[in-house]
C-alpha cells in the first residue's frame, strides 16, 4: 500500500535493493492514515531498539536529548488521536511517566546536567497533549495529565526572572549549565504556549494571564519583532540588549501556535487575531516558492545538527494545530502543510516499520539525501503526514468535556472520564548517571555562528 508497485512487488524489490518512495495521496484520508502507520511504528521500532540497548523507557538512547523524546512522544499522542489508531497508547503512557522526575514535573534526576526549561516543558506540552485527547492516565497517584502539565507551569512561573531584561526565562534551570545566562525564545514559548493551553483547557485565567505576560514580554525586549520574526534568544549579563536573531521554524510555530489558542480562547479578540495573522505571515521565510516548510538557518548547507534535524515536524505540528484554533488562517496553513507532505513523503521510503526519512522537503538541497533515517526526520515526516488530518479531526477536549465542536461536527469524549488502568512498570531512579549527552551550549554556540549567515 505504501509502495508505488504495491507490497509484493515491494518485496522484491527490497532484495533487488531498489526501495521506493513512500506513495501519499494528500485527498485521501486513508493513504494518508496508512502512510503515517507505517511512520508511526519505524519511530516505535527506534525506540524499541534503543530500549534493547540501554533499557530507560521513555528515552531514545544517547544520541538524542530529553526535549526531543518528549516531543516524539507528544506527535504520537497526536497520531493517535487523529488517526484513531490507538495500539501505541499504553506504551506511550507508561513510557512518558518513567520520565516524570522531581515534583512530578519532568525534572528527572539523570537529565540535571543538560535539563533546560525548554526541555522540561516539551515534557509538560506531551502532558497537554495527553489531557486534550483523552489519553488513559494509568497511574492513581499523580493526578490526571492535565496537572502534570499544570506542575511544570507552575515549577516554570516560579523561574521566570525579572532581576534582568524585565523578565523572561533563562534557557538553562541550573547556574553551573551553560546557557544560564541566555533567555531564549523557546524557553520562553514553550511557556507560553503551555500557559495557553492550559487557560484554554481549564478556563483559569491564571494561565491566560501569564500567556500575555509571556507574549509581551519577548516583543518588549524584541526577540519577537515588530513583524512577528522569531528570534532565538539574548544574553541576560548584557540587559538582553543584544539579540540573536538567528530563526527557527520551531520557534515560530510555537508563538503560531499560542497566539492562536489565546485567539481561540477569546473568541477572536482583534489583538490575538492580529498577533497569529503576523506570525501566519512572518513564516512565509520557512518556505520556497512552493510552500516547502525548509529548516532555513542551516538545511541548504547541510549544517542542521540532530537537535536542529528535528525542528521542521514539531514545527508543523504547531502550525497545522494552529490551524484548528484559528480556523482563518487554515486556507494558508494547509496549503503549507500539502506541499510539505508530499515533499516528506517523497523522500521516504521503505515499509512498516522500516521507513527511512531524509531531512529535506523541498527537493533541493543537500539536506535531502535519504541518508538521515534518523528519529528527527522520521518524527519530521510523521508530523508532515499526520497534520493533513486535523481538519476531519476530533475536537480536543477541555476540562468540561468538549469547549467547542469541530467543523464535522464530532464531539471528543471526556478527558477525564474513565481512568482505568492497570499502572506502569515505573522502574527505581538512580539519579546522577546523566552527562552522556551532548553539551547544550552547542546550540548556542552554532546559532551565534548560523546568525552570521542567515537573513
Ligand atoms: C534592563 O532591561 C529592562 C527591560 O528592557 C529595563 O526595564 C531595565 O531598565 C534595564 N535595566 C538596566 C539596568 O538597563
Ligand atoms: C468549566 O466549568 C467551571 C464550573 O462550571 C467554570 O467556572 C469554567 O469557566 C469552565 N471552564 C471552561 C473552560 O469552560
Ligand atoms: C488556577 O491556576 C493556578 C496556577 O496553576 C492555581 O494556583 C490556581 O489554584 C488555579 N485556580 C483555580 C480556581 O483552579
Ligand atoms: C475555536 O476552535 C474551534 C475548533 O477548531 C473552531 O470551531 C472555532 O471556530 C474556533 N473559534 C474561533 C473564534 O475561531
Ligand atoms: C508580512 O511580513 C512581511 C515581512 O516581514 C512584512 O513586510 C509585512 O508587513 C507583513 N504583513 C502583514 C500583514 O503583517
Ligand atoms: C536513570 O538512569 C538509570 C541508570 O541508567 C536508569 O536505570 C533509570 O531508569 C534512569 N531514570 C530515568 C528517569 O531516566
Amino acid at each position: 500500500m505504501f509502495a508505488r508497485l504495491g507490497l509484493q512487488s515491494l518485496a522484491i524489490t527490497f532484495v533487488l535493493g531498489n526501495a521506493l518512495a513512500l506513495n501519499l495521496d494528500t485527498n485521501s484520508q486513508d493513504s494518508i492514515k496508512s502512510v503515517a502507520k507505517s511512520i508511526a511504528e519505524t519511530i516505535i521500532t527506534t525506540y524499541n531498539t534503543a530500549q534493547e540497548d540501554d533499557p530507560i523507557p521513555g528515552l531514545f538512547g544517547d544520541s538524542y536529548y530529553f526535549w526531543e523524546a518528549g516531543a516524539v512522544w507528544g506527535g504520537l499522542t497526536d497520531y493517535a488521536h487523529l488517526t484513531g489508531d490507538n495500539q501505541y497508547n499504553d506504551l506511550i503512557a507508561s513510557a512518558v511517566l518513567h520520565q516524570i522526575g522531581d515534583y512530578n514535573a519532568f525534572m528527572p534526576q539523570n537529565q540535571t546536567k543538560t535539563l533546560g526549561n525548554d526541555d522540561q516543558s516539551f515534557w509538560g506540552l506531551m502532558a497537554m497533549t495527553a489531557a486534550e485527547t483523552g489519553l488513559v492516565m494509568p497511574q492513581k497517584d499523580i493526578g490526571d495529565w492535565a496537572d502534570l502539565a499544570a506542575n511544570v507551569f507552575d515549577i516554570q512561573a516560579l523561574r521566570w526572572d525579572e532581576t534582568t531584561c524585565g523578565g523572561g526565562l533563562k534557557w538553562q534551570i541550573y547556574s553551573f549549565n551553560n546557557g544560564y545566562n541566555y533567555k531564549n525564545s523557546m524557553s520562553t514559548g514553550n511557556f507560553f504556549l503551555l500557559a495557553a493551553r492550559l487557560a484554554h483547557f481549564t478556563g483559569n485565567t491564571t494561565y491566560s494571564e501569564w500567556a500575555e505576560k509571556a507574549l509581551k514580554w519577548t516583543q518588549d525586549i524584541g526577540l519577537v519583532s515588530e513583524n512577528f520574526h522569531v528570534f532565538d534568544g539574548t544574553d541576560d549579563r548584557k540587559n538582553c540588549s543584544d539579540i540573536n536573531k538567528i530563526q527557527w521554524t520551531l520557534n515560530a510555530a510555537t508563538f503560531t501556535e499560542g497566539a492562536a489558542v489565546m485567539y481561540n480562547l477569546t473568541n477572536g479578540d482583534n489583538k490575538w487575531k492580529d498577533a497569529v495573522t503576523g506570525f501566519v505571515n512572518a513564516s512565509a521565510v520557512f518556505q520556497d516558492k512552493s510552500s516547502i516548510l525548509s529548516e532555513v538557518a542551516c538545511e541548504k548547507n547541510g549544517k542542521c545538527i540532530v537537535d536542529q534535524r528535528a525542528f521542521k515536524g514539531i514545527a508543523i505540528r504547531s502550525f497545522a494545530r494552529a490551524a484548528q484554533a484559528a480556523p482563518f488562517t487554515s486556507d494558508s496553513i494547509q496549503n503549507m502543510i500539502k506541499a510539505s507532505a508530499t515533499g516528506a513523503a517523497t523522500n521516504c521510503e521503505g515499509e512498516d516499520g522500516k521507513v527511512k526519512c531524509g531531512f529535506g522537503w523541498t527537493g533541493a538541497g543537500e539536506g535531502d539525501d535519504i541518508e538521515g533515517g534518523e528519529l528527527g526526520e522520521t518524527n519530521n515526516a510523521l508530523q508532515a503526514v499526520q497534520a493533513l488530518l486535523w481538519p476531519q479531526a476530533k475536537a480536543l477536549a477541555s476540562m468540561n468535556g468538549t469547549l467547542t465542536t469541530s467543523p464535522t461536527g464530532s464531539p471528543a469524549a471526556s478527558p477525564t472520564g474513565s481512568q482505568t488502568g492497570t499502572g506502569t512498570s515505573q522502574g527505581t531512579d538512580a539519579p546522577g548517571a546523566a552527562g552522556t549527552l551532548v553539551t547544550p551550549h552547542t546550540l548556542v554556540l552554532l546559532a551565534a555562528v548560523l546568525a552570521m549567515m542567515c537573513l
